[in-house]
């Protein structure tokens, strides 16, 4: 083994982005904090993720009046764990939660808080895939659907073929470096792998799990309930 082997960083940070609004669930809180058979979302996500193997640097991304311990019910954390305030869009909390890593980590996951069932065995999935060389990693799932793309107009303008469309999910997993530097580009997206993307880097799919849908609507939170009480 080498000296830079002795001394590369291994550690693996995970950032979970719990400040969206929750508006499509008609919620009074934001979405992370809505109960799920009494926990909010956010403890729910968190207590999969402190399982993760090498975990060694949380970020929880929650609405600035909410950025403390004192407001969700997470239990014991790890020293570890900070509180950074959110933006007005997903990017851009990420991108804080981004910037409170530390640099021991050498792998980081960007995980959706409405992705609270996500198992543990996911997050090491895509770590394992990350170290194995890829420079960004994102679970997905075969689409059961045929998918089209329409104009403004709703008028069909295509249908991809379907074997190769693939729902991707969070835990989203990449090189540090390579997530800083997507994240320098200033641009917005819906997921973190599309501004990797965008940056010319290749982006492994992984197996996602069904455990790891978004709760969005009140039907996937019921679906949500329906799980955790083992119906
Ligand atoms: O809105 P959407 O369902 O795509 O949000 C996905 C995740 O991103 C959620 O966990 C949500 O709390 C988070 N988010 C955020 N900051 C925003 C918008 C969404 O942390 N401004």
């Amino acid at each position: 083994m080498t000296d830079d082997a002795h001394t590369a960083p291994r550690g693996v940070g995970v950032v979970v982005v719990a400040a969206g609004s929750g508006a499509r669930l008609g919620a009074q809180v934001p979405k992370a904090a809505v109960r799920l058979a009494g926990r909010t979302l956010l403890a729910r996500a968190v207590e999969r993720v402190l399982a993760v193997d090498g975990l060694s640097c949380l970020v929880l991304v929650v609405p600035a009046a909410l950025a403390g311990p004192e407001h969700w019910d997470l239990g014991e954390l790890p020293a570890h764990a900070a509180f950074v305030a959110g933006g007005a869009e997903r990017t851009e909390s990420v991108a804080a939660g981004l910037a409170a890593v530390g640099e021991d980590c050498d792998v980081v996951l960007v995980h959706d808080a409405a992705r609270c069932l996500a198992p543990t065995e996911v997050f090491d999935r895509v770590v394992a895939a990350v170290r194995a060389g890829a420079d960004g990693v994102v679970p997905g799932l075969p689409v059961v659907d045929t998918v089209k793309t329409v104009d403004a107009d709703g008028f069909v303008t295509g249908t991809p073929e379907r074997t190769t469309l693939r729902a991707v999910q969070t835990p989203q997993g990449f090189r540090r470096e390579v997530l800083i530097a997507a994240h320098a580009g200033g641009k917005v997206a819906t997921d973190d792998a599309a501004l990797v993307e965008r940056t010319g880097r290749r982006v492994l799919v992984v197996d996602g799990d069904p455990m790891a849908f978004k709760v969005t609507t009140r039907d996937d939170l019921e679906r949500a309930e329906r799980l955790v009480a083992g119906a």
